[in-house]
């Protein structure tokens, strides 16, 4: 089997992000375990705040269709998501309801695996939850580690892997999830 693909997305656009810094530390764990990644940056996939009326005369903007291409052209993908009030962050949540307008079923193509850095202690568990559900709630199949990753200011080290042994082998078990689940598919 060629290599697997793995779609390393982070719901936080902006240069300094965490999450950002969370899916380059993962494209290490991939690259490890002998997979091909590919970054998939927000920022080159710009649409506006979900509205009927400007669906009604615009139609699906061309960059949700992109990034539904992109997505179904993955055997796996990673979502780290930062968290805004227990919540995810509008960006992630435009980008996922925009995809759906563009079809229903490409989340039950690629495998997924999901994570949160933030500053705090508590990794994002809220951001994390509402992100299951509602990857669930299209038919996605995520693996069930998920890469809470708190005090994400000394998470990483200077090269931008993950710090921590104990963070290291949740990243790996969550990476082994998501092969084992694509080579079954
Ligand atoms: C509007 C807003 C709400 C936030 N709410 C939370 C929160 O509920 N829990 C939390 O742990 N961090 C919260 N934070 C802090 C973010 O976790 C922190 O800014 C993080 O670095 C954002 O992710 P990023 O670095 O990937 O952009 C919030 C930040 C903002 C801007």
């Amino acid at each position: 089997m060629s290599k697997p693909i793995i779609g390393l997305l982070s719901g936080s656009s902006r240069k300094a992000s965490m999450n950002r810094k969370l899916v380059a530390a993962m494209a290490h764990i991939f690259t490890k375990v002998n997979a091909k990644v590919r970054f998939i940056d927000l920022n080159d996939y710009d649409m506006p705040i979900y509205n009927g009326d400007y669906e009604d005369v615009n139609g699906v903007p061309d960059t949700a269709k992109k990034l539904v291409a992109d997505l179904s052209a993955c055997d796996g993908v990673f979502i780290a998501t930062p968290e805004y009030n227990g919540c995810i962050p509008p960006l992630l949540k435009n980008t996922i309801d925009w995809t759906t307008r563009v079809e229903l079923g490409q989340f039950t193509s690629p495998v997924y695996g999901i994570g949160s850095a933030t500053p705090g202690a508590l990794s994002g568990i809220m951001a994390l939850r509402q992100l299951h559900f509602i990857l669930n709630r299209l038919g996605a199949h995520v693996v069930p580690t998920q890469l809470g990753v708190g005090h994400s200011g000394k998470a990483f080290d200077v090269d931008g892997c993950l710090a921590d042994a104990g963070t290291v082998s949740r990243a790996e078990k969550l990476a082994g999830q998501m092969l084992s689940a694509i080579k079954r598919r």
